[in-house]
């Protein structure tokens, strides 16, 4: 069964169930500053997880396309996967823990034909903030799983949140069976040996986890999610996902075009190159911070065991079109923007080349100057600063010094390494602790401004400007749109008069449903239009915007404050970025 055929069966199976199917958001986050990239499917559905109430009903699925690059590091071994797809359903206050486990196990038994001796699952323990979860207990028994193969583990494995704040709950987790023996008598699905592999989590939503800990949503919850790659891996029966056809015919290519065999290089080129062909597809670009620095990071890590590899850097285009190819039936629309995702890709190759070649004359001194003090061995915090600050990997280092007759000392670099790797980590949960979930006033006043700075652009630069992202955080937001040239200063004031006047005229901000053909005949703006459901949320103000949108937003634009523009910049080719403040 192909990766494709599992997710039109799971779709539809859901689809069968009363389950509206909704497009998958971008891997980029719209309007969410508290996380870089798309980890779960809930996370673009949390305000309503929360009891806001979603246009398309109360059961959903959905495949979302989501990036985690907390183990990035890890991959190149024969399971992590820094881009993956998940599928999904969810319950918004509807059905809960029997119907949930019901419908898993149908779907995995009949739909996939998993037998079900092949099937182990675990429950929540229990604790002082959690009942034990019996009635999943009961479910799996009265599905067909018998006792032995339910297992109840604590909040480390049974329980999930995303980062630290946010709707949350006790999980039951479904586990393949490999047929592998038990590593040891203690094995279970708990153990990482292999033997079982977790194939789907149902999360029971019903807490809310802040600092002051655990309190009750208004509603319970369903949130699943089962990994695309994982799934297809095991119902082809093979050992890794690359293996898969999604990766299987890049992984070949590079066989062929390699001088050096090395199946790790080979997975981490395979699965960066598809991770950034993600982003990059969802508008992300290389840059120095937040997005834009994991996708350089991807990238330069490709090329770098492009290099490894002995592969002509020159294949690269042709190593791109074997992987959308394996790709578009998944995602049609790396088909449609092959050219400029080639561009960026090979752009950022070349810049990489150029920091390398800095690299090496940083090498030759740092090596002169051993040689100068007499020294045969380049310490390790030289070898750790060729890492960090122009990406050489410490076999590079290495491996020029033994040309030049010395050696490498190694002996404090992993420290260092990890110190580096838990100061980005540290950077990372950052960026979760604003909580998924807590759109706070200013957040909300910054949301309901990108609409109207959006209309002022288009009244003084003209009807070509259109939103292509947006970030908010509660000091400041950031505003891209499509125009071509830099803004003069008059235009600036302009646009800043105009929005401040909306501001002024305290124009009430509307909140209507309605299918998506009537929002397009009313002229609304919408940024990507073809990923929202048939039924769409639009907020009007008054005649000076109508923007399809989640929200959250004001009531009256008098509550935003006074409008001001920080800056006008250059993001990408034909988009300018602005950013601004409401003071
Ligand atoms: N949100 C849950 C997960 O990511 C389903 O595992």
């Amino acid at each position: 069964m192909k990766a494709i055929e599992i997710r039109n069966k799971y779709l539809n199976f859901f689809k069968s169930k009363g389950h509206s199917v909704i497009p998958s958001a971008p891997v980029i986050p719209e309007n969410d500053p508290s996380v870089l990239f798309t980890t779960a499917g809930m996370q673009p559905l949390v305000p309503y997880l929360l009891g806001q109430k979603h246009p398309a009903g109360t059961r959903l699925t959905d495949f979302q396309k989501c990036v985690r690059t907390n183990d990035i590091d890890e991959v190149g071994d024969n399971r992590h996967l820094t881009y993956f797809e998940m599928l999904g359903n969810w319950s918004l206050g509807d059905y809960f823990k029997e119907e949930s486990i019901a419908m898993s196990f149908e779907f995995l038994t009949k739909e996939l034909g998993i037998p079900a001796e092949k099937l182990s699952v675990t429950c929540f323990a229990g604790d002082e903030d959690c009942a034990k979860d019996e009635i999943s207990f009961e479910a799996w028994k009265k599905a067909g799983i018998p006792e032995e193969r339910i297992y109840f583990f604590g909040k480390d494995d049974n329980w999930w949140i995303a980062g630290e704040e946010g709707p949350c709950g006790p999980d039951t987790e479904m586990f393949y069976d490999t047929g592998k023996p038990k590593c040891s008598d203690k094995c279970d699905p708990s153990c990482s040996c292999g033997k079982y592999v977790e194939i789907w989590n149902n999360v029971f939503m019903e807490f809310y986890k802040d600092k002051n800990g655990y309190s009750k949503l208004k509603q319970k919850n369903v949130d699943t999610g089962l990994g695309l790659e994982r799934m297809t891996m095991l119902m082809q029966g093979k050992e890794t996902p690359f293996e898969i056809e999604l990766f299987a015919p890049v992984m070949k290519e590079l066989e062929r075009l390699q001088k050096v065999d090395n199946i790790q290089s080979r997975r981490i080129i395979t699965e960066h190159l598809r991770s950034g062909m993600m982003i990059i597809n969802d508008g992300g670009r290389p840059s120095n911070s937040d997005e834009g620095y994991i996708l350089r990071r991807l990238l330069r890590r490709m090329t770098r065991h492009l290099n490894k590899l002995g592969i002509d850097l020159g294949k690269l285009s042709e190593i791109i079109d074997v992987s959308i190819d394996s790709l578009k039936e998944l995602y049609p629309e790396l088909d449609v923007n092959r050219d400029e995702i080639k561009k960026v890709i090979i752009e950022e190759k070349d810049k990489f080349m150029k920091t390398l070649q800095n690299g090496e004359r940083e090498f030759e001194k740092v090596a002169s100057r051993a040689k100068k003090l007499g020294k045969t061995v380049i310490d390790t915090e030289a070898v750790f600063n060729l890492y960090e600050t122009y990406g050489f990997p410490p076999e590079m280092t290495e491996e020029l010094a033994m040309e030049e007759g010395l050696k490498v000392d190694m002996s404090d670099y992993k420290r260092l390494f990890k110190e580096h790797q838990e100061k980005s980590r540290q950077g990372m949960d950052q960026k979760f602790k604003g909580g998924l979930a807590s759109t706070g006033e200013m957040e909300t006043k910054y949301h309901t401004a990108t609409h109207l700075l959006n209309a002022a652009l288009k009244v003084v630069l003209g009807d070509h400007v259109h939103q292509k992202g947006s970030n908010i955080t509660a000091e400041r937001m950031r505003f891209d749109f499509s125009h071509g040239a830099k803004m003069t200063d008059e235009e600036k004031q302009k646009v800043e008069e105009l929005v401040n006047n909306y501001i002024k005229m305290n124009i009430l901000v509307e909140k209507l449903e309605m299918s998506k053909d009537e929002a397009i005949k009313m002229g609304a703006e919408a940024m990507f239009l073809e990923k929202y459901g048939d039924i769409v949320t639009v907020y009007k103000i008054g005649d000076v915007s109508i923007e399809l949108c989640g929200g959250p937003h004001v009531n009256k634009t008098g509550d935003l404050g006074h409008f001001k523009i920080k800056k006008e910049e250059a993001s990408s080719a034909g988009v300018r970025r602005i950013k601004a403040v409401l003071e």
